[in-house]
């Protein structure tokens, strides 16, 4: 990937694990289990391509009123996987945050998510965001109930403080997988500029390659910002 200018930070919409499965014949629980195998292949190799920072869309706050058996599948991959991915974090040198309101997760899965954002917190290479019940529109209620707590007038700047992905900069590229072309409550405000890819491959078949397109893709726009001359002027 030559004189390509890379995004910072990239979201992903990791949307069609079900059909994936389906087609196979195979239950929604095989197609997780493919698509959390593609999301730690994806977001290595973006991080290895030199992406900063990565934000991945696990469940949502709406998603939670899927039947109990799939949240307790999509529960024992989470298990599994914060349970045994510090080492290749700490490898990467990439810390892990989540994002949203884990308090819904069993106990044990809160405790290994405590201990993996904890253990990672001082690296530097690449910062990974997972998404757990996250709502967009929630945070930004949330975000400001607390910021008219604090008495004070918030600016645009200032608010960003409170939404949960404070002081980080704002999503680049945004990639939804499985042909749908909508950003479902994920990342709202973060998103105002960001440039949107939608693709019809779904999550567990989306590929390196497929990654590249969409960066070189994002490398071809025209970021005006609303301007008149864009970054590519
Ligand atoms: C949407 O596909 C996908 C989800 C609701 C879950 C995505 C979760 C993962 C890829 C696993 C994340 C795991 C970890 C460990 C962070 P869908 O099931 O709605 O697909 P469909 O639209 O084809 O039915």
């Amino acid at each position: 990937m030559k004189d390509i200018r890379l995004p910072v930070h990239i979201g992903f919409i990791m949307d069609g694990n079900g059909r994936w499965a389906r087609r196979r014949m195979r239950p929604r629980a095989f197609g997780h289990k493919a698509g959390v195998q593609n999301m730690i292949k994806v977001c290595n190799y973006a991080f290895e391509l030199g992406v900063r920072i990565v934000t991945v869309y696990a469940l949502s706050t709406e998603n939670l009123s899927r039947p109990q058996e799939e949240l307790d599948e999509l529960f024992d991959l989470f298990r599994n996987y914060f349970g045994k991915k510090k080492g290749k974090l700490l490898e990467m040198d990439v810390k892990l945050n989540v994002l949203g309101d884990v308090s819904v997760l069993p106990a044990d899965v809160q405790q290994c998510i405590a201990e993996i954002t904890e253990d990672t917190r001082h690296c530097t290479a690449g910062l990974l965001n997972i998404c757990i019940n996250y709502g967009s529109r929630q945070e930004i209620v949330r975000a400001v109930n607390a910021a008219v707590a604090t008495g004070r007038f918030v600016d645009e700047s200032s608010f960003k403080d409170f939404l949960s992905t404070g002081s980080l900069p704002d999503p680049d590229l945004i990639i939804r997988t499985g042909g749908e072309m909508r950003l479902s409550n994920f990342l709202l405000y973060q998103a105002a500029y960001s440039e949107l890819y939608f693709t019809d491959r779904m999550w567990p078949e989306f590929s390196r390659r497929d990654l590249e397109k969409a960066i070189e893709n994002f490398s071809a726009r025209d970021r005006r910002y609303g301007n008149v001359r864009g970054d590519k002027a």
